[in-house]
């Protein structure tokens, strides 16, 4: 086995190699929230590199729910940028699925004073985020429906699959996780009940996309915080998942207050000598169910992952970061002229640390939409301050676009 074999997923779909995209949030989006030149771009050119599968940055369910300002929202009347978007997307045999997200308590100040979330437990991250307010029973039920409208409107556009992101603190893993879920109905406590809100969108969403369509799901392996969602609760999840028919799990960790996903601050430093930051969880997946299997988090050489896949210790590569650090990365990589040197953005200052990174991927991104080539020489300080005005200033053209 190596990352060149193709894979079929249970729905039947076949991905014609290995090698995945995460999804990276493009912050593109201008104040109309729609996808544009700069997202076909990307992607046109990153369908050419070679990859099997895209997953596209997180699209949102709602425009008071955004991750960033310049998210793509999941409307009807967009339906054709969206589907412009999906075909430059897919225009190399390789598969692109749409991310799709709420980002409940995890949206800022910038964009909603009073967001909802599963209750009313406010993130701790430099003043950015208001208290949330619980969500109502029936809101909830709406919402289900919302992500599986989202992935009806993904299949017409023409993408390939969906990728229900439940992972890195978003509104999903504010249920799944018992310092954010508060609850005493039945969407909150134990963890069947905690759990119910990801059932029941992957079950809405399998219903409404039918079943030779891809349905991935994005998921923590804990959130890394005491009393937060454990491995015990994941790997239960995971399970769970399987008999959902879940075609392809991405396993990665952390939230807002604590980006282990970017950062691997608290990840044991055996398995960061083993270059992937969830390869321990992800053998413990393996153990316990036979899902298709998809690790993302620091993975960088092309020898790692056609080991790790020969052990079968996962199904599919997810790399994020080296797509902006190289230009050309995917089709370097895959032939083996490429391995990424260890590349990090820091401050200094702990509670920046992500926001450096972040906007100097965002940075690159820029960069890559209007066909610039990479640009590694911005300071992390620059960088932070960057994604700061980026936010600020895009939520300003948000509420003036209405
Ligand atoms: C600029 C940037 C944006 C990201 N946006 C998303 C996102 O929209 N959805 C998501 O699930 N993960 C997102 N991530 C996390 C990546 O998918 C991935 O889990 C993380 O970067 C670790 O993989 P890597 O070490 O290969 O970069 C983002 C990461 C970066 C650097």
């Amino acid at each position: 086995m190596n990352i060149h074999e193709p894979l079929q997923l249970p729905c039947g779909a076949i991905l014609k190699n290995r090698l995945a995209k995460a999804a990276m949030t493009e912050r593109y989006s201008e104040g109309n929230l729609k996808p544009n030149r700069k997202h076909f771009k990307l992607y046109e050119d990153w369908a050419k590199q070679g990859s099997g599968l895209l997953i596209t940055g997180n699209v949102m369910l709602e425009k008071s729910h955004l991750e960033s300002a310049g998210n793509v929202v999941m409307h009807e009347s967009f339906l054709p940028e969206l589907t412009k978007w999906a075909e430059a997307a897919t225009s190399h045999g390789n598969h692109c699925w749409t991310q799709i997200s709420h980002s409940g308590r995890q949206t800022s100040i910038f964009n909603n004073l009073r967001p909802v979330s599963a209750s009313n437990v406010k993130l701790k991250k430099l003043g950015f985020f208001a208290k949330p307010r619980p969500l109502e029973v029936d809101e909830i039920q709406e919402l289900i429906d919302k992500y599986a409208d989202a992935a009806e409107l993904s299949k017409r556009a023409g993408f390939t699959g969906i990728q229900i992101h439940a992972a890195h603190g978003y509104l999903i893993s504010q249920f799944l996780s018992p310092i954010t879920n508060k609850r005493t109905d039945k969407w909150g406590g134990s963890l069947e009940n905690r759990t119910r809100f990801l059932f029941e969108i992957v079950k809405a969403t399998r219903s409404r996309v039918g079943s030779d369509f891809p349905i991935g799901v994005k998921i923590n392996s804990s959130d890394f915080q005491k009393g937060g969602f454990s491995e015990e609760d994941s790997l239960w999840v995971i399970r769970q998942l399987e008999k959902l028919g879940v075609d392809l799990l991405e396993i990665s960790g952390g939230t807002y207050e604590n980006a282990e996903f970017l950062l691997a601050e608290n990840i044991r430093q055996s398995t960061k000598q083993r270059e992937a930051y969830f390869l321990d969880f992800a053998e413990k997946v393996r153990k316990e169910s036979s899902i298709p299997l998809m690790v993302t988090g620091g993975i960088r050489s092309l020898k790692f992952c056609n080991e790790s896949l020969k052990d079968n210790l996962l199904d599919v590569v997810g790399i994020a970061r080296p797509y902006l650090l190289y230009d050309d990365f995917a089709s370097r990589f895959l032939a083996g002229e490429l391995t990424p040197d260890a590349f990090s953005v820091r401050t200094g200052i702990k509670a920046f640390e992500d926001m450096a990174e972040a906007g100097f991927y965002n940075l690159q991104l820029d960069r890559l939409g209007t066909g610039k080539k990479i640009d590694k020489s911005y300071s992390p300080a620059r960088s932070a301050f960057h994604l700061i005005k980026h936010e600020f200033v895009k939520a300003l053209a948000n509420k003036f676009a209405g």
